[in-house]
């Protein structure tokens, strides 16, 4: 039945997105359960009557989507939905090619960049890509590496986005705290050493390291330090300039959450010195805590199974 429309839906739909949309439709919706139930004619008709519904720009919708640590298998099952849906991929530098590779062969790839040293697009014009792609109709997935909303600048896209009158959905992605920890068997939390755990950011605004250490060091609990290897050396010794013992267990985390992950554990005092070798050929993670003592002392590799 599908074949017997198929040179009307090319005529009157040339682009390939748009009918793809209006044949999942079409298969997925009431026109497919008639034909099942075994009323052909209906089913025709029902057919009929969503192509002749179907505009030839149909309204576009963008997807803020979380693509967890890099590791492909650890996104959720809707961002694997989507990214098999897509038209479009916007992605940042962080996103790893395992999860791109997930995006239909024939999707558009456009690398938006985001980097201190490698800056390719400003937000500003990231945000009117976006607009852009949707009102030529087009289904965009906006990728991020974790979680989007985690200094993944989510809001101000989703922003522009409702200004613009556009449809948006945010989609939850791991973000590299829980990934670093969990693969290194981290507590984020414990029962009696951390009832907290602070996600903060650790760059510079104007040459300066904006963080409140005195919150910080009060806080107590556990700190994930984002964005934080540049300015190690400011941060912990503001933090121990703010009363927090440089005795306190932290560790250093790159690429966490993918089988490149590398560890480094140190007491705050001496982090910043043990990671000075460190140069960001990854992402690196810092995470402070007493919590971070309490790890269970076995052998990653005795933890994987054979
Ligand atoms: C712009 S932030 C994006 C954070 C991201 N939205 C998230 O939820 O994980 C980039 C920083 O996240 C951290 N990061 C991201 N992925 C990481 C990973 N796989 N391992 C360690 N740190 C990571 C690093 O501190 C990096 O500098």
């Amino acid at each position: 039945l599908v074949g017997s429309l198929a040179a009307e839906l090319r005529s009157r739909l040339p682009d390939p997105g748009a009918r793809r949309r209006v044949l999942e439709r079409i298969l997925g919706g009431r026109a497919a359960d008639l034909v099942h139930a075994g009323d052909e004619a209906a089913g025709l008709a029902e057919m009929r009557r969503e192509l002749d519904g179907a505009s030839a720009t149909p309204p576009g919708i963008v997807y803020l989507v979380g693509a967890g640590p890099g590791a492909g298998d650890l996104l959720t099952l809707r961002a694997h939905r989507l990214l098999g849906e897509a038209d479009v991929i916007v992605h940042d530098r962080l996103v790893s090619d395992a999860v791109l590779d997930m995006a239909r062969r024939d999707a558009e790839r456009i690398y938006v960049g985001k980097h201190r040293a490698d800056y390719a697009l400003p937000q500003a014009e990231i945000n009117a890509l976006l607009v852009r792609l949707a009102r030529e109709g087009k289904r965009v997935v906006r990728l991020k590496s974790g979680d989007p909303l985690v200094f993944g600048r989510a809001a101000e896209e989703a922003s522009a986005l409702a200004q613009a009158g556009i449809t948006f959905e945010i989609v939850p992605g791991v973000t590299a705290a829980l990934a670093c920890a969990a693969q290194a068997g981290i507590p984020l939390t414990h029962a009696t050493l951390a009832s907290n755990l602070t996600f903060v950011t650790a760059h510079l605004r104007d040459g300066v390291l904006d963080a409140d250490f005195d919150a910080l060091a009060a806080v107590g609990g556990t700190l994930a330090v984002y964005m934080g290897l540049a300015t190690l050396p400011a941060l912990t010794s503001g933090l121990i300039a703010a009363g927090m013992p440089a005795t306190r267990p932290a560790a250093l985390i790159e690429r966490g959450g993918t089988d490149a992950q590398r560890v480094l554990f140190a007491d705050l005092g001496a982090l910043a010195e043990r990671g000075a070798g460190w140069a960001e050929s990854g992402p690196v993670l810092a995470l402070i805590g007493e919590a971070i003592g309490a790890r269970p002392r076995v052998d990653p590799a005795a933890r994987m199974p054979a």
